[in-house]
């Protein structure tokens, strides 16, 4: 029997695409990648084709009432299946420990269409840099910048390279790569890596907060727009100044206050309005909402700095308003 609710899920059709496309998917084949990172492979049950994905991309998968956020991370989109790893953390909400103890090659999932909040931009050359788990979104992006003829290069860092996966895969690359596992080469020295500015090349990341963070020092002296960033872990969010504002509800003509201890996604979700969500902690994307006016606080680990400083949307489930000033959102 399968373990996992799916079968409470209504389904849409697996071709289905936009943020509210659902699908089943079945698991065929479970590969142990590293300590604590297994990969899986899925497939429509019935053999048809899953939707295409860009480099980047990720889906949602439903598993033990929790739904997380997954890199689609073959190197080469494989015709009608996606690869997802997944990294076993003790602390997570239970989504991660729950698939590892309970999906097997044949467990059915629900899957959401891919998403892609971390295109590969057109660039002459590629700086790749990955942190443990964070090297699934980068592997297609490498097949990418082959396929385009880009030079490119990767860093790669991790705790020890037993808990570094797909480290055979990018090693088949040669010298482009540089595996750094932290126990025996130290963290990595990304002042020496950044330390030149290279015309036309743009920076990919992923990885755990204090790499991008260490990545963003070593890269400041870099032209505006040069690094791009995926964070699979949410931001720290300091709330001890945030207070009550006014939200007007555009498109359902409904207006709310939001209380400083709840977010805009709650009080929407309390009122019954058509809210999308996922993660519910700025990560995914899919709370993205158009703010018609107003000055939005921009909490999330979507946007870059400049996307935010210039955004005309907000992500609803961690973002507020600037100085408890009113909003006018597109809800
Ligand atoms: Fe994921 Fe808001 S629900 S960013």
């Amino acid at each position: 029997m399968n373990p996992l609710p799916v079968q409470d899920h209504t389904i849409a059709s697996p071709t289905a695409s936009g943020p509210t496309g659902r699908l089943r998917v079945r698991v065929s084949e479970r590969v142990t990648e590293a300590a604590d990172v297994i990969s899986l492979r899925l497939v429509h049950p019935s053999g048809e084709q899953l939707p295409t994905w860009d480099p980047g991309a990720h889906i949602d998968i439903e598993v033990a009432g929790v739904t997380r956020q997954y890199s689609l991370s073959d190197a080469v989109p494989a015709p009608g299946s996606w690869r997802i790893a997944v990294l076993r953390e003790p602390t997570s909400r239970g989504g991660s420990r729950a698939i590892h103890a309970t999906v097997h090659a044949g467990t059915e999932l629900i899957a959401s269409a891919p998403r892609n909040r971390f295109p590969l931009l057109p660039a002459q050359k590629y700086i790749f840099v990955a942190g443990g788990i964070g090297i699934t979104p980068i592997l297609p992006m490498i097949g990418e910048a082959e396929r385009r003829g880009a030079e490119w290069s990767l860093v790669y860092g991790g705790r020890k390279l037993d808990s570094m996966a797909f480290v055979d895969e990018v090693m088949s690359y040669g010298d482009r790569v540089t595996i750094v596992p932290e126990d025996t080469k130290g963290r990595v020295d990304f002042s020496e890596h950044l330390r030149q500015v290279l015309d036309h090349t743009l920076i990919y990341a992923c990885g755990p907060a204090p790499l991008l963070d260490a990545l963003a020092q070593a890269s400041n002296h870099w032209p505006t727009g040069s690094l791009h960033v995926e964070h699979f872990v949410a931001q720290e969010i300091d709330s001890t100044d945030d207070v009550e504002f006014e939200v007007e509800f555009a498109a359902s003509g409904v207006t709310a206050m939001i209380p400083p201890d709840r977010s805009i996604l709650d009080v929407a979700n309390d009122l019954g309005l058509p809210t999308l969500s996922s993660c519910e902690e700025g990560v995914c994307g899919t709370c993205q909402t158009a703010v018609w006016e107003g000055d939005a606080d921009h909490r999330d680990s979507v946007m870059t700095d400049e996307e935010k400083a210039s955004a005309s949307s907000m992500f609803i489930c961690v973002s507020r308003s600037k100085a408890g000033s009113r909003l006018k959102l597109d809800l």
